[in-house]
């Protein structure tokens, strides 16, 4: 939807640039034609005012705290439906009948198995090789089995591999689990439900019958909603920058998978996880709350503070409260780590510096006390975030595939380097 125009004064001669409205939130200054008008480029590295696509995905409302996706709330979706209904929501923009779920969760289901020469892939690491080192590697060579569904111009292929992008993160994310702590591969059972299918993977041992935990089930059903998507974050853009190129949906995601890896993203879980073992005892806080306050200290508190979030993180309540449930379950009374987590996030919400910048509990916060509490290591919590973070990605790639508009992508730059000069030889150099 346009509307008015903005006008822009360069080199005192007026440029009118179009001002586009969306449904809700902020409108846009389109400046695509801003180079040809004036010579100038835009300037805003790490995109803190640039709008880099239209999308009718997922929309955050930051000082509210608010996370729609196709415009339900994340608190309804988490409290009603389940993660594959989320799937298919943000996949096809609204929620399945009963009968289109019965037949997303049956496509999903069928292309739960990968290649069983996959498994070669694995024996290729050493056992500690980090899990997300091992996803990034497999998701990546899932493109050298599915010849069939890498025509991205194809829309029948483009969604045969969404679903196989979907069905098959579970597994291979099981398979990195149990390669690590030196166990089996378990196949997936399809009279399982999808996230049942997924603990059962990880956690069954061929020694003896595994009983999946509905409970346990259930909550972690919840914490993959909660990752599903999240606008066009760094992970999300790195797989739209891929797919503008056009390289095929499997190494698109894994690009995203390397880019989620990193500690000012999906890797806070992680990071959060550590931060809180070091800090080990609720009177080691102020101590830590002195060093992310100190300029002169890289050290921030993981699991605090988001670029679009200057509110409490919607997701960050929903997973406090799954904490808890989970707990609870398994009967953990007082958890170390989550008495840590409870009184730095009291501290750090009344100190001036936290509420100055605005920084909040993010989803990252309490999803480690929950994870580790469910018997999952550290080193797999981000790999849970790529799981779930999956089918946004693959939302998200389709919707940029589907573009009219779409074109590669290519920012522009403010070169500060050296002007053009002359080669130098070696016996002239000083
Ligand atoms: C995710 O984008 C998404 O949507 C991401 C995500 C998703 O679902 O995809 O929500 C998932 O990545 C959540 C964020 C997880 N990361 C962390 O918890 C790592 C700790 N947080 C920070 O590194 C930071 O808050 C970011 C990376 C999340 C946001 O960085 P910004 O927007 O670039 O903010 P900034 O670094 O410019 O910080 C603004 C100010 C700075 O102080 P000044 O330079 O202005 O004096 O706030 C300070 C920062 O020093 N600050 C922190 C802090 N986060 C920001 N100080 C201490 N501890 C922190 N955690």
């Amino acid at each position: 939807m346009s509307s008015e125009t903005s006008t822009l004064t360069v080199d005192n001669k007026p440029v009118d640039l179009a001002v586009k409205e969306g449904t809700i939130g902020p409108s846009v200054i389109d400046i695509s034609k801003l180079y040809g008008q004036t010579g100038m480029f835009t300037y805003d590295p790490g995109f803190t005012s640039t709008a880099s696509c239209e999308s009718k995905i997922t929309y955050i409302d930051g000082d509210k705290g608010v996370l729609l996706y196709r415009g339900y709330p994340i608190e309804q979706l988490a409290e009603h439906g389940d993660f594959l209904e989320t799937c298919y929501l943000l996949l096809y923009g609204e929620l399945p009948t009963a009968a289109q779920k019965a037949d997303f969760d049956y496509r999903v289901t069928r292309h739960t198995m990968v290649h069983d020469q996959m498994n070669r892939f694995f024996t290729g690491f050493r056992r500690d090789a980090h899990p997300m080192a091992i996803m990034v590697a497999c998701v990546g060579a899932l493109s050298a089995f599915y010849h069939d569904s890498t025509d991205i111009s194809d829309p029948h292929q483009r969604m045969v591999a969404s679903m196989r992008m979907i069905a098959k993160m579970p597994t291979l994310a099981a398979m990195a689990y149990k390669y690590h702590v030196g166990q089996p591969f378990v196949y997936p059972q399809n009279d399982l439900d999808y996230t049942s299918n997924f603990l059962r993977m990880c956690f069954a041992v061929p020694a003896e019958e595994y009983k999946v935990n509905p409970v346990l089930s259930r909550a972690l059903d919840r914490i993959f909603i909660l990752h599903a998507d999240h606008e066009q974050n760094a992970s999300t853009s790195t797989v739209r920058l891929a797919g503008s190129s056009g390289a095929n949906p499997f190494a698109c995601i894994a690009a995203g998978i390397a880019c989620l890896w990193g500690p000012a993203h999906g890797g806070a879980n992680e990071a959060a996880l550590k931060m809180l073992e070091e800090i080990g005892t609720p009177d080691r806080i102020p101590e830590y709350i002195a060093k992310a306050k100190d300029k002169n200290d890289p050290f921030r508190l993981m699991g605090f503070g988001h670029r679009v979030y200057k509110n409490y993180d919607p997701r960050a309540r929903i997973m406090q409260k799954t904490t808890h449930e989970v707990l609870n379950e398994l009967g953990i009374k007082d958890d170390p780590l989550l008495d840590v987590a409870v009184e730095l996030e009291q501290i750090a919400l009344k100190d001036e510096y936290f509420v100055e910048k605005k920084l909040y509990p993010n989803i990252d916060f309490y999803s480690g006390i929950t994870l580790k509490a469910m018997g999952f290591p550290t080193s797999m919590f981000t790999v849970l975030f790529a799981l779930a973070r999956t089918v946004g990605w693959i939302a998200q790639w389709s919707e940029m595939i589907e573009d009219p508009s779409q074109r590669i992508g290519r920012p522009r730059q403010l070169y500060v380097g050296e002007p053009q000069r002359d080669y130098v030889t070696v016996a002239q150099r000083g």
